[in-house]
């Protein structure tokens, strides 16, 4: 017997109200109980019937302490009834009930951003206000995308306390899991971290107001089917507080459940208005992490990154930070700026320091205009040098802070989050300010568009450098609003700035920066093109932070320097190569580089731009894992239908042994592939089938010694 697979999309069974999304490789369904409850029955393989999926229903109680609806897989179970399990919603109505009973009304299959979508609204049983749940299907990448939107048609204001972007729940199974989630902090962001699901629950979260780097809200849940590895995975795009929690019972069903964070939050709900939640993107992939990592790069670079500039190559940069700190001199930045033209940098970007009183992180954050001291005739001469010498001309700023001393913050000390009574907590002398305020936001507009317009800037790397404290809103609350909202509506207001600053000056990039990777998600990736990935530019640190950052982020937006950082003690070949692996940059004092240096790594970003389209935005493999290898070794695989480029890094060599060969990934296997060693003149170009370099492997081509690297190139003959 022969079947006929379901084929990709959506699938409606109205007689049974079941609906499945087909991808390529899986299928995610849902269907509504008798009563009404939209209850979720599949996400996993791809179907091949929907009659193999069971109708919906509420199975019954088990005991009375295991009540049935505390055991059911709801696709949005709100808080009310006899749930006890994960929630996505809770609200309170003007009447004081504090309980949400959603039913389900409609469902449509419809088509948002391009992609397929199903809409399920459901509506309360006994209030008007209903919640709309929105699937997005990305279906060449297998990926479903979530969101909720609450909307009231009650003469009321009501009250949301927890407005999660979904739960999805994970198939039980006779196979254990692993849970893998990135954690880090300052000089030390995105690490791997894995451990086995058992009942109870995992939580990564984030409370500062911003992203932050203790935890990535990211997660993937790993188990071994014979001899795949499958993996849930998803990635939440907001940049303001959030909570993913993986909540196992004791007999193995998994509830991975995320989105704005509870803590502190309160939405108020004003009659014909809505609310809606980020998204929630996961997937299912039968190939690993590498699986996963490969679908959310295509679907960042297909559906998040803005256009145009997602289609253009991301230019090499030079940052002046490490380079002179505060002591920014127009003199000094010229000097620098020769010497970034002469290595082939595209793009110089003058780092904190220009604007007036910042000699060092106790003034000046707020007064976005150029220093007259260090600047006397502006930024334009500056800017217009860089770019006669053939770069664009990039600029750092941190919109969103004041310091005490500075004119912003002596003209409206009532433009920060504060409570009236209470200190103002500083870190590094700064306050944040109210990005909530609209006329926060025009200010902020038309100052960053001034400055943009008025000096030729290409490019902002923007950045935030402390959590947000004290969170009050005094003003707000007198016109009888909420000021727990200020957690949702700062991070709505910095995508507002930005979405406006864009909408200005179309070809402007921004890099999302945050003390390094402390906003890194993908909210801020729909208005920003790249990321700074931390303020650890050690070579050694690296390989371990880019591991894990590329597990959600492509190429094309890790940025990476080359700095002083391991300077005279690491081969410039081994700096290099690590910074290869992203969007390289170039951070380093050039003034105090040998002509030899200078030249090594002028070489080296020649040949960064000869493999940058299939570095940047080829389907990206981590053959060797820094993490599982403890550092020793790592090698990342980039592989389009014509070519690949292999990296390699070898830490120390002990006892001159040489490494196995190294299987590579996705090549074609009947085609021939040419195979060159970049940088090494001294080493012959030599053909493999790709047959034989996936199963007999490569040799790698490292040197003796420690902290040995290499590039190979296989081209398609
Ligand atoms: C943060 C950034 C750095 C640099 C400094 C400037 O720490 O991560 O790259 O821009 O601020 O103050």
């Amino acid at each position: 017997m022969s079947y006929t697979p379901l084929s990709t999309g959506i699938h409606v069974d109205s007689s049974r109200r079941l609906w499945a999304m087909v991808t390529a490789q899986s299928t995610y369904a849902f269907g509504v109980t008798n009563d009404g409850l939209l209850m979720h029955l599949h996400w996993g393989p791809r179907l091949v019937s929907l009659a193999d999926l069971p109708s919906a229903i509420l199975k019954p109680e088990r005991s009375s302490q295991e009540p049935a609806l505390s055991q059911a897989t709801e696709e949005y179970p709100p808080f009310g009834g006899l749930r006890y399990g994960e929630t996505a919603a809770k609200v309170t109505f003007a009447d004081g009930t504090r309980e949400l009973d959603l039913r389900f009304a409609t469902a449509e299959v419809t088509e948002r951003d391009g992609l397929p979508a199903l809409i399920v609204t459901l509506r309360d049983a006994a209030y008007p206000l209903t919640v709309q749940l929105c699937y997005k299907v990305d279906v060449e990448n297998d990926l479903i995308i979530r969101s909720a939107t609450f909307a009231s048609e009650a003469n009321e204001t009501l009250r949301i306390e927890r407005a999660f972007s979904a739960v999805w729940h994970l198939p039980r199974q006779y196979a254990p899991r692993t849970l893998t989630t990135l954690a880090g902090q300052w000089l030390g962001e995105t690490r791997l971290q894995q451990r086995p699901l058992v009942a109870g629950t995992a939580l990564i979260e984030s409370r500062r107001g911003i992203t932050g780097a203790t935890a990535n809200p990211w997660f993937a849940i790993e188990s071994t089917f014979e001899t795949t590895t499958e993996t849930y995975f998803g990635a939440l795009a907001w940049s303001g507080n959030w909570v993913i929690r993986a909540t196992t019972d004791i007999m193995g069903t998994t509830a991975v459940a995320g989105g704005i964070h509870e803590h502190d939050f309160t939405w108020l709900l004003q009659s014909g208005e809505s609310f809606t939640t980020p998204e929630f993107v996961a997937g299912f992939a039968q190939d690993g992490l590498n699986g996963a990592r490969r679908r959310l790069h295509h679907y960042t670079r297909e559906q998040v990154l803005p256009k145009p500039q997602v289609l253009q190559p991301r230019p090499v940069l030079y940052n002046s930070w490490e380079a002179t700190f505060f002591d920014v001199t127009e003199e000094g930045q010229r000097k620098l700026a020769e010497r970034a033209a002469r290595l082939g940098v595209e793009l110089f970007v003058v780092d904190d320091g220009w604007f007036p009183a910042r000699v060092n992180d106790h003034a000046g954050l707020g007064d976005w205009r150029p220093d007259p001291v260090k600047f006397p005739h502006g930024l334009k001469p500056l800017s217009e040098y860089v770019k006669s010498l053939g770069m664009q001309f990039g600029l750092w700023v941190e919109p969103e802070m004041v310091n005490a001393d500075s004119d912003l913050y002596r003209a409206h000390p009532d433009w920060i989050y504060h409570f009236p009574r209470r200190p103002r907590s500083e870190a590094r002398n700064q306050l944040v300010l109210n990005m909530a305020r609209t006329d926060v936001q025009a200010y902020l507009i038309e100052v960053l568009d001034k400055l943009v317009a008025e000096n030729g800037i290409d490019f902002l790397k923007w950045d935030m450098n402390r959590p947000i404290s004290e969170p009050g809103w005094s003003d707000e609350i007198e016109r009888g609003g909420e000021a727990r909202e200020i957690w949702v509506r700062h991070a709505l207001g910095v995508y507002a700035v930005m979405d406006a600053l864009r909408a200005s000056h179309p070809d402007l990039v921004i890099e999302s920066c945050s003390s390094g990777g402390s906003r890194a998600d993908l909210g801020i990736l729909r208005r920003t093109d790249q990321i700074w990935t931390s303020d650890n530019t050690h070579p050694e640190a690296r390989l371990f932070i880019q591991e894990g950052f590329s597990l959600v982020f492509p190429a094309r937006v890790m940025v990476a320097w080359v700095t002083d950082q391991g300077r005279g003690l690491l081969p410039v070949a081994y700096r290099c190569h690590v910074s290869m692996l992203g969007t390289l940059g170039i951070g380093g004092n050039l003034v105090h580089w040998s002509d030899a240096e200078m030249d090594e790594v002028a070489n080296w970003i020649a040949i960064y731009k000869e493999i940058r389209p299939l570095v940047q935005d080829g389907d990206q493999y981590w053959l060797l894992s820094p993490h599982a290898t403890h550092g020793e070794v790592a090698a990342v695989e980039y592989v389009t239908a014509e070519e690949a480029v292999v990296f390699a890094f070898r830490r120390a060599d002990l006892f001159g042994e040489l490494l196995p060969r190294l299987r590579l990934l996705k090549l074609q296997p009947e085609a021939n592939y040419r195979i060159e060693v970049l940088g090494q003149n001294d080493s012959a170009s030599y053909a493999a089938s790709g047959a034989a370099l996936m199963s007999y492997g490569l040799s790698l081509p490292l040197k003796r010694g420690p902290f040995a690297s290499c590039i190979v190139r296989l081209r398609k003959q």
